[in-house]
């Protein structure tokens, strides 16, 4: 029995589209941070029953979501030649499926425990690439800080490296506009971009280059650069879902309506740069000295909503002895 713990990741600079639907090979490179609130713990037991078996925070897992955990399961078996079955228990602190990314964080506890479990090495490069077969942002929360995750060509070559950041220490303040599990996931959303919007293409060549220019505001430590390319990077996004057919529209009024606000802000003098997923949900990156002003300014204009906030946190790591509660 191993149990780890990982966080989720809030990508800057965004993945979207595979070129692999199988082994989640991405489009393009992108560049997220890791979270130091919102932890997955997960369990997993080697059993002698005919099949794995998986729950979330008490619930049994069926179809596509076991089938998610079973291909990285899988692949763990391939790697130790054991053939023993799993039972999988994983409790999370965050709303699944809005927004969140905490399957970023579920399957990258899963990668490192599952590893464990069956008696291989849990070095992060190889949780880095087998929780990107849960979950393509799962790769990036193998790390903490920031982290680059390269999109390679295969599934050797395709996984996260944690980069340095040498400024001030980050924070994302999160406006949770919905805790409801989204309508289209991430996955079907991807594939019908790709399919059907003519703005597909112009997304992947200039995200790539993106990750570039995020690349060297990061080696600079330059946080106001690397906000606008984050504005940037979500926007382009977005668009590309917008153009697909039907379109995909995961931002709300109110979404629009707090990234006008962290606009204002900014140009009131504070760090502040908005981003949002597959969801309604909007966060917002800002120097941790600034965290607890910029959620008294949003609070201020909106007063329904929810606003949590983090630091930045650790990747994956094994608890010893422990199991999920
Ligand atoms: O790995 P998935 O299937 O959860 O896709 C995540 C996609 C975005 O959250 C929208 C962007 C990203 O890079 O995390």
């Amino acid at each position: 029995m191993s149990t780890a713990i990982a966080q989720p990741n809030i990508a800057l600079i965004k993945y979207w589209g595979k070129v692999d639907e199988d082994l989640i090979i991405p489009a393009t490179d992108s560049i997220s941070v890791t979270l130091d609130g919102f932890p997955t713990t997960t369990t997993v037991t080697l059993t002698d029953g005919p099949t794995d078996t998986a729950e979330l925070n008490g619930t049994e897992l069926h179809a596509d979501e076991l089938g998610r955990i079973i291909q990285v399961l899988d692949r763990v078996r391939h790697l130790s030649g054991m053939t023993a079955r799993a039972h999988v228990r994983s409790v999370n602190t965050i709303p699944t499926a809005a927004g969140l990314a905490s399957s970023a964080a579920g399957f990258a506890a899963l990668a490192m425990a599952a590893l464990d479990a069956y008696g291989l090495d849990t070095d992060r490069r190889d949780v880095s690439r087998l929780a990107r077969l849960g979950s393509g942002s799962a790769s990036r929360s193998a790390y903490g800080g920031l982290v680059h995750w390269q999109r390679g060509s295969d599934d050797r070559s395709s996984y996260a490296v944690p980069l340095e950041w040498r400024g001030d220490p980050l924070a994302l303040v999160i406006a949770q506009l919905s805790a409801a599990r989204k309508k289209v996931s991430s996955r079907s959303g991807m594939t019908r971009t790709i399919e059907t919007s003519p703005f597909y293409p112009g997304w992947v060549t200039s995200n790539q280059e993106l990750v570039h220019r995020a690349l060297d505001a990061i080696e600079s430590s330059d946080l106001g650069t690397l906000g606008e390319l984050t504005e940037l990077s979500t926007m382009r996004m977005h668009a590309s879902m917008l153009g697909a057919e039907p379109p995909l529209r995961y931002l709300t009024a109110e979404s629009f309506a707090v990234i006008d606000e962290v606009q204002r802000i900014r140009e009131e003098g504070l760090t502040a740069y908005s981003t949002a997923d597959a969801g309604p949900n909007v966060k917002i990156l800002t120097r941790l000295s600034d965290v607890q002003t910029i959620t008294d300014r949003l609070t201020e204009e909106f007063p329904h909503i929810r606003f949590l906030s983090s630091g930045i946190g650790q990747g994956a790591h094994l608890v010893a002895g422990a199991e999920v509660a």
